[in-house]
């Protein structure tokens, strides 16, 4: 069979990234311009500095990824893109590449869904067997999700308030580390020891997920800590906070690898990035004998090449976008 080569655009956020993606599973070339260093003085993402410097910076992208490939536009058997979830003003200026490309080269175009890319980012690493367990945790979301096929989604447990990835960054704020909070907390963690006593939310709860009692509980010890006079210790409440959230996860994976009969598990989206959480799932895996995928740091926070291999399915179906197609606020994944 000829090969196939996938030009990908993924601008959901502040990652400006581009990716060849040969036969759905093998990067090419992939390039990722963050703008986390403009972003950090602010403390957090402002969405309107973050599309202004997407539109800078995304021909330079194109012609970078394109030169480090050693190819053309008219190898590109299709243009994929990243349609929502994210910031509006971002997705809209990869939409709006995308478009253009895909008129002027006469290629198919292919709207992705963010998180359907984190799960695909896998294929990287080993072809995914399903049905599997998708285990997403992101900025926005903390999903478990079961997949029967391609495209078969099935959420059976979502967070019923904050994200993981956006209580790892409150917390870092509550402790005064700077943005991007998840990584930093990480590394305090690691220096810190169990001292703090902090609750594990829905232990009843079969697969669903709360993490805005455990922002709260913290958020009260520090300012309760502050007003007796007394210091909070950054290492060992990082290391608190990171225990309990991470076992609040495990805890709901062992139940879902209980109840579902299952090839593959599959950790998705930036919070994957954390090393103990890695480890902790892994044990789950190990024990219910369920091969674990988690790909390499640099392919779990945003890029291109996992948008790529998300469309690759597409592609195979001929499931193409119009040219007047648009971005979405919403945020469910099919
Ligand atoms: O998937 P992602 O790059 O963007 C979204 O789609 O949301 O995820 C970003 C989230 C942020 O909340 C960030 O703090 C968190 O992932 N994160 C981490 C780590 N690396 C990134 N959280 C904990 N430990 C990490 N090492
Ligand atoms: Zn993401």
């Amino acid at each position: 069979m000829k090969d196939t080569y996938i030009l990908a655009i993924e601008t959901s956020c502040d990652e400006t990234s581009m990716a060849i993606i040969k036969n759905g599973n093998i990067c090419v070339a992939g390039t990722v311009l963050s703008q986390m260093d403009t972003h950090a003085e602010f403390g957090g993402v402002i969405p309107e500095i973050a599309s202004r410097m997407h539109t800078e910076n995304i021909t330079m992208v194109l012609e970078d990824t394109l030169n480090k490939a050693e190819m053309e536009m008219s190898d590109m058997d299709a243009i994929a893109v990243t349609f929502a979830p994210g910031l509006t003003g971002s997705l809209l200026v990869g939409l709006e590449c995308a478009k253009v490309l895909s008129f002027v080269y006469n290629k198919p175009l292919i709207t992705v869904n963010h998180i359907a890319g984190h799960i695909y980012a896998c294929n990287l690493i080993s072809e995914l067997k399903f049905p599997l367990l998708a285990l997403v945790v992101s900025g926005g979301h903390t999903e478990m999700i079961i997949m029967e096929a391609d495209y078969k989604f099935k959420v059976i447990g979502a967070t019923l308030d904050d994200a993981l990835g956006e209580t790892f960054d409150k917390v870092a704020r509550v402790i005064n580390l700077p943005y991007p909070g998840g990584p930093n907390v990480e590394k305090f963690a690691k220096e810190g020891k169990p001292a703090y006593n902090l609750p594990i939310s829905m232990k009843n709860d079969l697969f669903n997920f709360s993490y805005s009692g455990l922002k709260s509980s913290i958020i009260n010890l520090v300012n309760k800590e502050k007003a007796a006079g007394n210091e909070i210790n950054p290492y060992d409440l990082a290391h608190s906070f990171q225990n309990v959230a991470i076992e609040q996860l495990t805890r709901k994976v062992e139940n879902a690898l209980k109840e579902y009969q299952l090839k593959n598990m599959i950790v998705a989206g930036g919070v994957s990035a954390n090393n103990y959480l890695r480890e902790e799932i892994k044990k789950v895996t190990d024990k219910y004998n369920v091969d674990l995928i988690i790909p390499p740091i640099e392919y779990c926070t945003d890029n291109a090449a996992m948008i790529g291999c998300a469309a690759f399915p597409l592609l195979k179906t001929s499931t193409f976008a119009a040219l007047d197609a648009n971005v979405s606020s919403i945020d469910r994944l099919f």
